[in-house]
């Protein structure tokens, strides 16, 4: 499992070694948010006696050999950098860790014989578009910025590796995954963050973007499914299918804090899409998947762990 010391992988691990499963996780703990935060992660795992722990950059071919030399059965391939915003003015830094470091742990999976790799991809891959929901089949060739243009790399190299070596490989595009040990840079954080503080944070087109927001233990559940059914090559939604507008998100974050937002409007960045929408007939279908949290019993279970986790100052991150 690459990116295990970050939110959905150390999430996903927690998991699977609750199931039985070993885990060797492998992360860089790079400092786009707070290390400290992502040694908080790890920390319940290190303690396992089923996880084992590289510490390394998979975009160097040998950690991403390091990775598999014990054979797995499944390559996660969790880690990333994941933001759309930072991939505008670090483009290179994306296209290093996200297609050099998908290409290496291919090949490294390959070479040691992996029947079946599992890549996390993005709804952000749909791009602008009108057509909604998002169906696995629609155009994804007009990304809007260089991350949803590396993770639709990462999704073509894969295609290339199932045609060439047979091995099997899984698509899965996350809708907006938000929960306990969520990202400090994503809306959930920042916006319970700032109302518990008093602070002001921008929200963009008057709150009238559309974000289909996806509990993170929905996505482990699909994640886990994807991983025990080998499929040949598929692209995958794993949603929520209910986007609601920021304005209402930030009305119930309001309502679970009980604080007010100082809300500093904006206009959209080209980077950000007006609207995320899943489609996840085929996650039902193929995975089993049934999402189930809506996105106040979310908030509030990622409000839960804010309290205990993250509110004490100096806040991490
Ligand atoms: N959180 C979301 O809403 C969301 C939505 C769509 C897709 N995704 C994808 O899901 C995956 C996990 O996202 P997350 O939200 O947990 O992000 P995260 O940043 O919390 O976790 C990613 C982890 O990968 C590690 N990492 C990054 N580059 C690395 C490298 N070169 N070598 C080794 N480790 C490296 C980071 O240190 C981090 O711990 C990513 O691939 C992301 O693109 C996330």
């Amino acid at each position: 499992m690459t990116g295990a010391a970050g939110f959905i992988g150390s999430t996903l691990s927690e998991a699977l070694l609750a199931r039985g499963d070993e885990v060797v996780g492998l992360d860089n703990f790079n400092d786009y948010y707070s290390p400290a935060r992502k040694r908080a992660n790890v920390a319940p795992l290190l303690a396992h006696p089923r996880f084992r722990l590289i510490e390394g950059d998979f975009s160097d071919a040998a950690i991403a050999q390091d990775g598999v030399a014990w054979k797995p059965d499944a390559i996660a391939h969790i880690g990333a950098m994941g933001s759309v915003r930072y991939s505008v003015d670090n483009p290179a830094l994306f296209v290093r860790a996200n297609i050099v470091g998908t290409a290496h742990l291919l090949e490294a999976g390959r070479k040691a014989g992996v029947p079946h790799f599992i890549f996390a991809s993005t709804s952000s891959v749909y791009g602008q578009t009108d057509k909604i929901p998002f169906v696995e089949t629609d155009p994804t060739d007009r990304p809007l910025a260089p991350y949803p243009a590396s993770k639709k790399a990462g999704e073509v190299m894969g295609h290339a590796y199932h045609n060439m070596h047979g091995m099997s490989f899984t698509a899965l595009r996350f809708f907006n995954v938000y929960g306990p040990k969520g990202r400090p840079d994503m809306m959930p954080y920042i916006v319970t963050d700032s109302l518990v503080r008093g602070k002001e944070f921008t929200l963009f087109d008057a709150g009238s973007m559309r974000r289909d927001w996806t509990f993170v233990g929905d996505i482990i559940e699909g994640v886990i499914a994807a991983i025990d059914r080998p499929l040949g090559y598929e692209i995958i939604n794993l949603g929520r299918g209910e986007p609601i507008d920021m304005n209402e998100f930030v009305r119930i974050a309001e309502q679970i804090t009980g604080k007010s937002a100082i809300i500093r409007a904006a206009p959209a960045p080209p980077s950000e899409p007006k609207v995320t929408f899943a489609k996840v007939d085929k996650a039902r279908r193929l995975l089993g998947y049934n999402p189930r949290v809506s996105v106040r019993e979310g908030l509030g279970r990622f409000w839960e762990w804010y309290q205990k986790e993250a509110m004490a100052p100096p806040a991490l991150g």
